[in-house]
């Protein structure tokens, strides 16, 4: 049975999960809650291979190929580290989880995102988020934080990266209680400061 809680931190490339993931984990630990932080894809041995596959292949990665991957990244992450985890009460923070998938490989390259809805399912053996924290920011500005360093998925370009915006959102608004909208265009302070509200709502629900 599970007992901790299980957030996961989403939004565009640039968009400040990182940040706000850190800044979250050092806010709980002082509060003393044993908190583990932990990424999609590539936290453990079999998903860093993955992961360098999805981010630093050279050549072509067929969508469905790259699908899979995310995939199995996920089904592997949850089975043998989250789960583990929330049975033991912690605090999970996962940068990126199901809905990358959805905004990504779904509304950004255009895969049908009812069977990858499915997908996610059997990935997660209905493992669900407490609580999901949408950054949202405009393409601009996130492109502007990302720099000149991009990855295979960053360097998608301005297209892709809107249609995943517009998907995060779609996301939203079907599921408000679960996904949180952040406006990330602010402050990394002001961010926080929304970020914080959010979580101590969540802790004094549970
Ligand atoms: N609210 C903010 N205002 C200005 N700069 C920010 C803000 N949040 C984060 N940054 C800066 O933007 C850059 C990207 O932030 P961060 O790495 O947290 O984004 P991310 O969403 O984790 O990106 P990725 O998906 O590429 O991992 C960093 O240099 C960070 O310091
Ligand atoms: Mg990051």
């Amino acid at each position: 049975m599970k007992r901790g809680l299980f957030i996961t931190f989403e939004g565009a490339d640039g968009s400040g999960k990182t940040t706000q993931l850190n800044n979250v984990k050092m806010f709980l630990e002082e509060k003393g809650y044993s908190v583990i932080v932990t990424r999609e894809p590539g936290a453990l041995d079999i998903g860093q291979k993955i992961r360098d596959i999805l981010l630093h292949h050279k050549g072509v990665v067929a969508d469905r190929c790259e699908m899979f991957l995310f995939l199995a990244d996920r089904a592997q992450h949850v089975e043998t580290y989250i789960k583990p985890a929330l049975e033991q009460g912690k605090i999970v923070l996962c940068d990126r989880h199901t809905d990358s998938t959805i905004a990504y490989q779904g509304y950004g390259r255009g895969q049908d995102i009812s069977l990858l809805k499915e997908l996610n399912k059997i990935a997660v053996k209905g493992l669900k988020p407490d609580l999901t924290l949408l950054y949202d920011v405009s393409t601009e500005t996130a492109q502007q934080r990302v720099g000149s360093e991009k990855d295979r998925m960053e360097s998608a370009g301005i297209d892709f990266h809107r249609k995943v915006r517009n998907g995060y959102i779609e996301l939203q608004k079907e599921e408000p209680n679960r996904i949180k909208l952040i406006n990330a265009n602010n402050s990394i302070e002001t961010v926080f400061e929304d970020t914080k509200d959010i979580i101590i709502k969540l802790l004094q629900e549970k």
